[in-house]
């Protein structure tokens, strides 16, 4: 197995060589990894300026994660934990286990003709398959695109159009705390909407709802299953796409964030070492949902990377059945450390303040808890400080950045914290606050955050089929840097605080949406002539959507019906996770003269904030009759 000592020791050091020497400081961490045929190139640039990390390595990320660890005298451990308190089912696979498993799925993709490069879509509640789907993909070399399974069917569509998927891997339902929801017919409608053919639709039946398979195109997954040999890893070279995972963007069009293989599986081996501090053998659990970054990340990748047991959790926070849920599952599988999103906790100290249920369960195990997704809000960091009396670790990330930009090194030892900081950036990423000229702004003041090209392994190295939006949306905006779209500051001290985005992209339930795709959906309507959608500031899940819409000339329609309709539309089309709970009619939106809508007024009116009044404003009295209507809707 590879070592897992870190060298150097210290993150001083690693930081500082990290940026001196990052070919040295990649080359060591890269070294720990049993590729295929080791890299000789650590970092290139291509014709088009385009960095790639140890381009003439060749690995199958999916052997790395499961097969290596059985040939090393692991296959006995537990690699997966399954645990759903929504069907009631626990189940513990080996990584002996996961590895049949897994290639005995890439057979069965083989034999529906997926080869090296094509993509499947794979759209699946929190289930064991789902992993087995992914790992069985990289174990071909296909390119996997996971989609959350709280998004509509448009939403389907739009991803299988734009990855040009042939096959997609789904399930018959999924189960939330008070429904059970059938995928097939989100599936079916799907295909239907998309251009580009589905050739096969493989479909997991589970008890809890069978699915209807229709023709030739709809197979049985347990079927096709038992009828498939099982197929070899295929070795990639380390620029090769593993997986596609699309995010919002401030159009309306969300983004396919492209991942390697190798600079990824070096990235997660690392950060599960250096972030999370953890070792073979330990038992790590995000409780996310694969469909997100910090499922592909740290429920599959990383921690099978790493050796570790890797928790699988289908439920909730709360209701699943209440709010002990989460360390019900930390004493029953000595959990070492939790990674949530601060609306989790928010959502557990709603239903336990005292904490009563953690402080009744057996947590000695659990040394640490993780918070990213969302700024960790001051009232929920002290309440968790307050009863759980162990390192409270907040770090930023985003899904092109694929593992922590910043956070507290665990693995080199944890270093003093500060309230509403994600402390250090972690070794390969040179944070910059900018200002709106591309100026470093002095310490203390607040600007964007921008990362100093290149960026470490394990970043996105592209958007899919769009690498112009990938130069202008990120690269363009300030020469020399990656944009993060969060702005923040650094202190005196080098600690970085994340306050929020500079775009259109909001927050909700520790999702990322965007506005723009809402506002789509809402300009729709046959009544809206137009619309803005602004976060409004929620208790629990941070942020909550509001529509603000214009009617048509002579349009007359009940307000209550209106808004109504807009959040069926917003359900239909997007899904329920998007929470847009109503739509308020308004005279005017703000607007400079030029046209542009001024939605960060808006937002700033609704959350109560000072705003100042920008010059080029059209029509400055069109603010009132807007503060006047917004405090409605705050009531
Ligand atoms: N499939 C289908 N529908 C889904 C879904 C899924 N996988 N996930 C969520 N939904 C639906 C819910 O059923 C709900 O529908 P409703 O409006 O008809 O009730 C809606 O989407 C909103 O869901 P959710 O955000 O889960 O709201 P909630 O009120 O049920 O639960 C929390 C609140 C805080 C407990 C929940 O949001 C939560 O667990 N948040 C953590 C999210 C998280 O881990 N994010 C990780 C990113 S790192
Ligand atoms: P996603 O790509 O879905 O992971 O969302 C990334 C965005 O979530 C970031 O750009 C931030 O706006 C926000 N975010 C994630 N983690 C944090 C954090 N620890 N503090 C503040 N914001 C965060």
């Amino acid at each position: 197995m590879p070592s897992t000592h870190l060298h150097p020791p210290t993150y001083p050091q690693a930081y500082s060589q990290a940026l001196r020497e990052p070919e040295i400081f990649w080359a060591e961490q890269a070294a720990g990894l049993a590729w295929h045929t080791p890299p000789t190139t650590i970092l290139q640039q291509d014709a088009d300026g385009n960095y790639q990390w140890f381009a003439d390595g060749r690995l199958n990320t999916a052997w790395l994660a499961v097969d290596a660890h059985v040939l090393a005298g692991r296959g006995e451990q537990t690699a997966l934990i399954y645990d759903s308190p929504v069907t009631h089912g626990k189940a513990r696979i080996s990584y002996r286990e996961l590895a049949g498993r897994v290639a005995q799925c890439a057979g069965m993709l083989r034999d529906l003709g997926v080869n090296k490069g094509d993509r499947v879509i794979i759209y699946m509640p929190m289930i064991p398959e789902a992993v087995v789907a992914m790992l069985a993909c990289a174990r071909l070399g296909a390119v996997h695109c996971v989609v959350f399974g709280g998004f509509a069917a448009h939403e389907l569509a739009v991803r299988i159009d734009d990855a040009q998927a042939d096959v997609i891997l789904t399930a018959s339902c999924g189960v939330e705390v008070d429904r059970i929801i059938p995928y097939k017919p989100l599936v079916d409608a799907a295909i239907n909407e998309a251009a580009h053919p589905v050739r096969h639709c493989v479909v997991y039946q589970r008890p809890q709802c069978r699915a209807e398979l229709y023709s030739d195109r709809d197979l049985e997954w347990q079927r096709a299953l038992a009828n498939a040999e099982p197929a070899e890893a295929v070795p990639v070279l380390a620029g090769d796409p593993l997986y596609i995972l699309y995010t919002s963007g401030t159009t309306g069009k969300s983004k396919g964030v492209v991942r390697d293989h190798g600079g990824h599986a070096v990235a997660m081996r690392y950060s599960m070492r250096v972030v999370y501090d953890m070792q073979p053998g330990d038992v790590f659990w995000a409780a996310s949902d694969v469909g997100w970054v910090v499922g592909h990340s740290y429920i599959v990748y990383g921690p099978l990377l790493a050796g570790c047991t890797t928790v699988l959790y289908e439920g909730k926070p709360v209701r699943t059945p209440d709010a002990g849920a989460f360390w019900r599952v930390c004493a029953e599988y000595g959990v070492k450390a939790l990674f949530a999103a601060p609306t989790a906790f928010r959502a557990i100290r709603k239903e336990d303040p005292q904490a009563a249920l953690a402080h009744a369960a057996d947590l000695s195990r659990l040394e640490r808890l993780y918070l990213a997704g969302e700024r960790l809000d001051p009232p929920t960091w002290a309440w968790l400080e307050e009863h759980f009396k162990r390192p409270i670790i907040d770090h930023w990330w985003q899904t092109e950045t694929g593992w922590a930009i910043a956070a507290n090194p665990a693995g080199y030892g944890l270093q003093a914290a500060k309230m509403g900081s994600a402390t250090y950036p972690m070794p390969g990423f040179e944070v910059a606050i900018l200002d709106d000229e591309g100026l470093p702004v002095a310490a203390g003041a607040q600007g964007n955050i921008a990362l100093k090209m290149p960026l470490p392994p394990g970043c996105l190295t592209g958007i899919w089929g769009n690498p112009a939006r990938f130069r202008e949306g990120y690269l363009n905006v300030f020469p020399g840097y990656y944009q993060s779209g969060d702005a923040g500051y650094l202190d005196s001290d080098g600690y970085l605080f994340v306050m929020g985005r500079t775009d259109d992209i909001i927050n909700v339930a520790g999702h990322r949406l965007s506005t723009g795709e809402m506002e789509e959906v809402l300009g729709a309507h046959s009544a809206v002539a137009e619309c803005a959608v602004i976060g409004i500031p929620d208790e629990l899940k941070g942020e909550l959507p509001l529509g603000l819409v214009v009617l048509k000339n002579e349009v007359a329609i009940d307000p209550d019906t209106l808004s109504a309709e807009l959040v069926a539309m917003v359900r239909r089309d997007i899904g329920a996770l998007a929470c847009f709970k109503g739509a308020l009619i308004v005279k005017r939106l703000p607007k400079t003269r030029s046209g542009k809508i001024l939605r960060r007024i808006m937002r700033q009116m609704a959350a109560g904030e000072s705003f100042s009044v920008p010059s080029t404003i059209d029509d400055p009295a069109c603010l009132d009759e807007l503060a006047a209507q917004l405090g409605r809707a705050d009531r």
